[in-house]
């Protein structure tokens, strides 16, 4: 995979924090809204290990110990609409059950994005089972500050497949990504409090649930509480996430030594 390295001058953007609230409202979860590929959210400053600008572009596939992991691309509407589509999978989500339209135009958009090159920007990778081949799922990092070296992740899988740790495994990859690749100093998850599945993923992930917002979120109709869970960088290497991360290293066909 490739690592950090500085590519494009950073944006003089003037914006604000993706923590705290402001007129431009962010999805209550990890998950991309609408304007996920708009303008960068919060001034430059820094860098994130380095002075100019950011490129996070994995080598793909991602392997993990069972799963492949790697940019959408057009012909997967079909699966990602099977779980995409669904309103009990998008009951969370900042999104109504997408149509094959929808998926569509975002495949179009960033939903295959294959790097990231400046903060405000979000890689999102489909999750296949390695032996069957299916997609799964689908998992996303999105870069929100530069200057304060901020990432979030979000996740959704297909029913079909709970229970079984495919989601721990893939957002253990992607936190490697965001803190070995992209440098991140902290990432973090958002999630409705209600989200019971989602909390102990990040819990099982290693990541702190710092905080529970009241009442902070209107999601489709009603205003909703939202948990914050976070991890930082020089708590990766010790967390559940690397373990299960440093696992599939080992065990994934011929990345043996890809981060
Ligand atoms: C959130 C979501 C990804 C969680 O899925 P999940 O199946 O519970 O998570 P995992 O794939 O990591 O599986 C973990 C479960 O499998 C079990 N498991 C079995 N084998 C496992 C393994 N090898 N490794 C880890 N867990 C394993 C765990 O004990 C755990 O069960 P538990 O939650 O009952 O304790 C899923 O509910 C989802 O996609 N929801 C809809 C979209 C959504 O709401 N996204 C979140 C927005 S914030």
């Amino acid at each position: 995979m490739s690592i950090l390295r500085p590519r494009v001058p950073p944006p003089r953007s003037l914006a604000r924090p993706p923590e705290v609230s402001s007129g431009r409202r962010g999805p209550p979860t990890g998950f991309p809204g609408p304007d996920a590929t708009g303008p960068p959210l919060v001034p430059h400053g820094g860098g994130v290990r380095h002075g100019g600008g950011v490129h996070l572009e994995p080598t793909y596939p991602v392997d993990t110990a069972r799963l492949v992991l790697r940019p959408l691309a057009d012909t997967d509407v079909d699966e990602l609409l099977t779980y995409r589509g669904r309103a009990d999978v998008c009951r969370y989500l900042p999104f109504e059950p997408m149509t094959r339209e929808t998926l569509r135009a975002r495949l179009g958009a960033d939903l295959s994005r294959s790097a990231i090159t400046a903060e405000g920007q979000a890689l999102t990778l489909g999750v296949r089972v390695r032996d069957t081949g299916r997609l799964v799922g689908d998992v996303v990092l999105f870069f929100r500050s530069q200057e304060h070296a901020r990432g979030e992740i979000g996740y959704a899988f297909h029913p079909d497949v709970a229970g079984r740790g495919y989601a721990s495994e893939a957002c253990s990859a992607l936190l490697g990504l965001g803190f070995d690749q992209l440098g991140l100093h902290r990432v973090i998850a958002r999630l409705d409090s209600r989200n019971e599945a989602s909390a102990r993923l990040a819990a099982r992930l290693g990541m702190r649930r710092e905080a529970h917002f009241v009442r902070s979120e209107m999601a489709k109709g009603e205003w909703v509480d939202q948990l914050v869970f976070a991890m930082l960088a020089e708590e990766w290497p010790g967390s559940a996430a690397h373990r299960v991360q440093q696992r599939g290293r080992g065990t994934a066909p011929g990345r043996a030594t890809d981060g």
